[in-house]
């Protein structure tokens, strides 16, 4: 081979591992969010010997927090149950599914009971202190929300707040995923019964959804099941 054509494969070659270097720190960089999502699946037994570690579980909570909502409103409170014996009479009202004991945590996502002005007035207070802005300059924006919730009966106020809340489930999820936590959405479960038992009504609370998280039993068979989809031609519609 002439030395010039060699010259030229080498830097070729060399090109080739620079490009691939570039590409795979850029996947490192990046997270393999579609491969987390292959990962998940929802969890129907959980290794009840292994806690999440402190640190996991903050950021999962914070995940919580930071989830979006109409108008940013918020209306929903983490309820989260870590002790055991709180949770074991909760079996009997979940259809005896007992990812609501064996996981690291439970996760009881719920709404507030009733939701009027003051909660408005409260997030008012929150922008303007968080924005550093006068507070009478967001009355005009107080007054549009105060008059969308006025006008909800209690029936489609509770399924908005519901709707909110399903949000947080989703982000929440997908962040278990990315930090390669298991969980399981829940709505398998009496939220009466939840109410009672956990006292949620006396703090002006109900349930709507439930997320344990905690780490997959070797034996859940679950786990190596296919992912049942349709293909992207049936949900996916281009206009
Ligand atoms: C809102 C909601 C409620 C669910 N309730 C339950 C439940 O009570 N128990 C359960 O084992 N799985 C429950 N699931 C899990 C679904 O059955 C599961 O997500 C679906 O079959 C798709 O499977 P995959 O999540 O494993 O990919 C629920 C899922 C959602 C989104």
């Amino acid at each position: 081979m002439y030395s010039a054509d060699r010259r030229r494969l080498e830097r070729n070659g060399h090109l080739l591992i620079d490009r691939l270097a570039v590409l795979a720190s850029a996947m490192s960089e990046k997270t393999d969010l579609i491969g987390a999502l292959n990962w998940r699946y929802a969890t129907k037994e959980f290794d009840a010997g292994k806690a999440l570690p402190t640190e996991t579980m903050e950021r999962l909570l914070v995940v919580l927090r930071l989830s979006a909502s109409s108008f940013g409103l918020q209306p929903w409170k983490f309820v989260v149950v870590e002790d055991r014996e709180k949770r074991e009479p909760l079996v009997e009202h979940s259809w005896g599914q007992r990812q609501v004991v064996d996981s690291s945590a439970l996760i009881v996502m719920c709404r507030p009971t009733e939701f009027g002005e003051a909660d408005i007035d409260r997030f008012l207070e929150s922008t303007a202190s968080t924005r550093g802005v006068d507070l009478e300059s967001l009355a005009e924006y107080g007054g549009m929300m105060k008059g969308f919730i006025g006008r909800l009966d209690a029936a489609t106020q509770a399924d908005w707040m519901s709707r909110q809340i399903y949000l947080a489930l989703g982000n929440l999820m997908t962040a278990c995923a990315i930090e390669k936590v298991d969980s399981c959405p829940m709505e398998g479960f009496s939220a009466v019964e939840y109410d009672r038992i956990l006292g949620l009504a006396d703090l002006g609370l109900t349930s709507v959804v439930l997320c344990p998280v905690g780490y997959r039993a070797a034996g859940d068979k679950y786990a190596s099941l296919a992912k049942v989809r349709y293909s992207a031609d049936e949900v996916i519609v281009r206009l």
